[in-house]
């Protein structure tokens, strides 16, 4: 199929902006209950509410929802351009009728609005999911949590590793000096520049596996939503998801190569799948990935057992129900047996260059989107010197719980639990528990200390001794902070 020339991208960008073809326009028309459905799959609610032939509506029914327009309507909501968009490849006619050949939609961040051209959503309204090996992928679930994890502080330059229909370009160009954008499909590349035009924006788009078209370059910000699916490595494989490497190849290349492309203090964000085998703990296993010369912080937000996880990706290819789903099931199946892998996590690796902090978290928890600031608070508290000197203050949002029997005098548990940032939560004992809610900047580590000594009736070295690391471990994982 082919991609629009960037040529055409001013034309429609014209017509775009003219229907005010934005998310928040299309949210409004649309309401939140067609919009649901809608992220089913399904199309019916929204065709209902899209009947008034305004350009508007004409965009979402043509392009969210895949419907043949009268050519009289399509020329009103894309006037002059039916032709050239049909030759272009955007477009098919069928006798009076037009139709979307990619898929057209408005993107937006809290600040700016765009517009992302990528192929066709598969499988709409329970129709057979019928994807292409050279597919290029919308904006996905993983799409919008990578965008979520990475920095949006100022940077030179940035690397959109395996760029797809380009997403990631368009955040980073928001705030890097340069972009440049990777990937091995030409068509992913084809649509990364013809979107870069469309929304007027620089990209430094080339072609070539992993680090090779980078080779020489080093980066501050790097980020990447590669084809991450733990598969054996067949032939017929769909490259917007499967690298051609066994296992989680693709990831621990990314991972151990990433160091060197990395300037001082720039970081790189992940989003992947390991696989954890038999025997050996998801974090020991992807820790053997890291080099000692940045701050890496690993969340595994997921775990899903091979059925589901071999389940989930042969419906995202359409084999489920097809011939020679039971069999492609067993053989992935039989092939996890062999590589004695017995899950298959997903989570961020963040690295940051200079540094050789690292923690590997296991954390399936609600974490507050956009989660890249308590990422890059997570690295600042590592670099944190801590001492009995220090003052230091509770962060405003960490609440504390208690439980325990009614009535009793001490509580069984504390937890001290964060209500933003990476939400974590800690079990704490009576000291640290006082510590923590003493600790207003005013007094240094050791007069909370000693004053803690003196009411419990405990030796003051002692008690500095025990909970000086504890404090260090509170900083650390964020829930106080130096004034
Ligand atoms: C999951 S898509 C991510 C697309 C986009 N960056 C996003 O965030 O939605 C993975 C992309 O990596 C590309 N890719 C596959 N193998 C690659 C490789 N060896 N090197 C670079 N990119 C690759 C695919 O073509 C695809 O566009």
């Amino acid at each position: 199929m082919t991609i629009p020339d960037r040529a055409l991208a001013p034309a429609l960008r014209a017509v775009l902006d003219h229907a005010d073809y934005t998310v928040d326009a299309v949210d409004d028309l649309l309401g939140a209950t067609a919009r649901a459905a809608l992220q089913r799959n399904e199309t019916t609610p929204a065709l209902r509410r899209t009947t008034d032939g305004s350009p508007l509506a004409v965009l979402i029914r043509l392009f969210l929802l895949q419907a043949p327009i009268e050519r009289a309507h399509a020329d009103r909501a894309l006037p002059g351009l039916v032709d050239e968009l049909t030759a272009a490849g955007l477009l098919a006619t069928e006798g009076a009728a037009v139709r979307a050949e990619l898929d057209c939609r408005p993107y937006a961040d809290d600040a700016r609005d765009w517009w992302v051209v990528s192929d066709l959503t598969p499988g709409l309204d329970g129709q057979p999911i019928r994807v292409t090996a050279d597919h290029v992928l919308g904006v996905s679930p993983a799409s919008t949590s990578l965008a979520q994890l990475t920095t949006r502080r100022e940077v030179g330059r940035a690397l959109d590793l395996g760029t797809g229909c380009g997403v990631q370009s368009l955040h980073l160009s928001a705030h890097a000096g340069v972009v440049v954008a990777t990937d091995v499909n030409p068509r992913a590349l084809a649509i990364t520049t013809f979107n870069a035009a469309l929304n007027e924006i620089e990209v430094d788009v080339r072609a070539g596996s992993l680090w090779d078209p980078v080779a020489e370059d080093a980066f501050d910000l790097i980020t990447t939503n590669p084809p991450f699916v733990i598969s054996p490595a067949t032939a017929d494989r769909l490259v917007y998801r499967d690298s051609g490497l066994p296992g989680d190849q693709v990831v621990e290349a990314i991972v151990r190569g990433a160091p060197a492309h990395l300037s001082d203090g720039g970081w790189c964000h992940v989003v992947a799948n390991w696989a954890i085998q038999e025997g050996r703990s998801w974090d020991e296993r992807v820790a053997g990935w890291l080099g000692d010369d940045c701050d890496a912080l690993v969340v595994q937000r997921e775990v899903l057992d091979p059925p589901s996880y071999v389940e989930l990706w042969l419906k995202d290819a359409g084999r489920h129900g097809e011939p020679g789903y039971q069999e492609a099931y067993d053989e992935w199946l039989g092939w996890f047996e062999d590589q004695r892998i017995e899950g298959v996590g997903f989570g961020w690796v963040n690295l940051r260059r200079g540094g050789s902090a690292r923690e590997l978290l296991d954390h399936p928890y609600a974490v507050e989107q956009p989660v890249a600031p308590a990422v890059e608070a997570w690295s600042v508290a590592q670099r944190t010197e801590v001492g009995e000197a220090s003052r230091l203050s509770l962060r405003v949002d960490v609440v504390q719980e208690t439980h325990g029997d009614p009535g009793a005098e001490d509580p069984e548990t504390i937890v001290l639990r964060q209500r933003r940032g990476l939400c974590r939560a800690r079990q704490v004992d009576t000291v640290e528990a006082a510590l923590a809610g003493a600790s207003d900047g005013e007094l240094t580590v050791r007069q909370i200390l000693d004053a803690l000594a003196l009411l419990l009736d405990r030796d003051r070295d002692e008690l500095a001794a025990t909970y000086l690391p504890k404090v260090r471990s509170l900083v650390r994982e964020g829930f106080l902070a130096p004034v």
